[in-house]
């Protein structure tokens, strides 16, 4: 485990260059809250996320990186390495945001992945294996649900075109919008999706800024991630019958929001947790017909549950149906499960070498889990697979007061360049 670092590499990393590109991006789909917090909404598939995708190709070009893109949009840059035929390590995050999502969340992942294979490059570093920058497709789900289609599909967790019958709020398909955005990228080169004859990448690194507050609040610089909790989500559709709100006496009635409040109440006493481990959110609730006259024939809510022990996740996820059919008075009900990430323990190849790479540094560095799902997790099956967390202000994400210090940040990539430099010259996977 190399300890030392490698001086020249460090110091190729500009945080002034990382902090402007990040601030170019931010302004693709930016926009200032009623705070005057500077947010980000700027949602997969869009023109948006185009426009910010041919910005970074256009950065690789300079940089003299090959770029290509799979069925799924997924987008790489490709450094070389010195030995034909290795396998390469991958390196990235996303660059779809949260409709009222901040300039870091994924974002920084990808541009701290380029500005730390530029810094090797600048510092004719050379590698014996390639390092590919990845941007993967979808990684919010705020546009199209589930998060992480991308990488879901590049690590073959479920066939691509799964998520083709998927409407956003407009009624578009996932299906169109990616054959839309595919038709407009027709000038890259396409690559096969995901892992064709044993292409395995040796090694999977993200970095993200924690979105949470502990790195922060205890003053230190780096999270060497250990895994990921396990997410699940269900989309619920209680269906009942439109009624005059004045005339139709309550006995009568087969209401579907007084339905969603008794599912949702049998639902949280389903979710009580003293510990405070668990995490459930119900959002995203659609009510029809939605006039203040009318009785609701139709209720939708969603379910976000997460936990970091797999027998919880399945034991309570696998209840929740349940509960809601017995929760309900006069309605019936659909539910439909749409995301099952299990909870992620990462090797030890990655945590150790960033581990390794921030105290040769002189940061401070702490083992974390982390509670956001990330593309990591679907990677972690293909191969090693590590993050490197930076700390956020207040530990807030997915809002526009999203942000995070400029030295945090290139602290964080100085971290991440060593680690590609020492992966990608490693022989095995020791
Ligand atoms: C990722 O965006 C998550 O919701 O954890
Ligand atoms: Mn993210
Ligand atoms: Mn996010």
């Amino acid at each position: 485990m190399p300890d030392t670092v490698a001086p020249n590499l460090v110091a190729a990393v500009s945080e002034a260059r990382h902090w402007q590109r990040l601030m170019e991006m931010g302004a693709i789909g930016g926009f200032t809250d009623a705070d005057g917090n500077e947010g980000v909404n700027r949602a997969c598939l869009t023109e948006l996320d185009r426009q910010a995708r041919r910005l970074l190709i256009s950065w690789a070009g300079q940089a003299g990186l090959a770029v290509t893109i799979d069925a799924l949009g997924n987008l790489f840059l490709r450094h070389e390495g010195t030995v034909p035929g290795l396998a390469p390590v991958v390196t990235g995050s996303h660059m779809d945001s949260q409709p009222q999502g901040g300039r870091f969340d994924g974002i920084w992942g990808v541009l701290a992945a380029f500005e730390a294979v530029q810094a090797l490059r600048d510092a004719g570093v050379s590698t014996r294996r390639p390092i590919e920058v990845v941007a993967w497709t979808n990684e919010e789900g705020g546009r199209y649900a589930p998060g992480c289609m991308g990488s879901m599909a590049y690590a073959g967790y479920a066939p691509p075109t799964t998520w083709d019958a998927v409407t956003d709020k407009d009624g578009i398909r996932f299906g169109d919008a990616l054959r839309e955005h595919l038709a407009a990228e027709a000038d890259l080169t396409r690559r096969p999706l995901g892992v064709v004859e044993g292409s395995a990448p040796f090694a999977y690194v993200e970095a993200h800024i924690e979105q949470g507050p502990r790195l922060e609040a205890e003053g230190l610089d780096i999270g060497v991630v250990t895994g990921i909790q396990g997410s699940r989500w269900f989309l619920v559709e209680i269906s009942g019958k439109s009624d005059h709100a004045g005339t139709t006496p309550l006995g009568l009635r087969q209401d579907a929001v007084q339905d969603m409040l008794r599912a949702i109440t049998a639902l949280n006493a389903l979710m009580r947790d003293p510990t405070d481990v668990l995490r459930f959110t119900v959002a995203h609730i659609e009510v029809e017909p939605n006039t203040s006259n009318s009785v609701a024939s139709k209720a939708r809510f969603t379910i976000d549950f997460r936990h970091p022990d797999n027998a919880v996740l399945q034991a309570r996820g696998n209840a929740i149906a349940g509960v809601i059919q017995s929760a309900l008075a006069t309605c019936t009900a659909t539910v439909t499960e749409r995301f099952h990430a299990i909870p992620t323990d990462f090797a030890p190849l990655v945590p150790d070498a960033v581990e390794a790479a921030a105290r040769a540094q002189g940061l401070r560095a702490i083992r974390m889990p982390s509670g956001a799902f990330h593309d990591a997790q679907f990677i972690h099956p293909l191969c090693p697979t590590g993050m490197i967390f930076v700390p956020c202000r207040a530990g807030i994400s997915h809002h526009p007061a999203e942000y995070a210090e400029p030295a945090a940040l290139a602290a964080g990539t100085r971290v991440l360049a060593q680690v590609l430099a020492d992966l990608a010259n490693r022989e095995e996977a020791i």
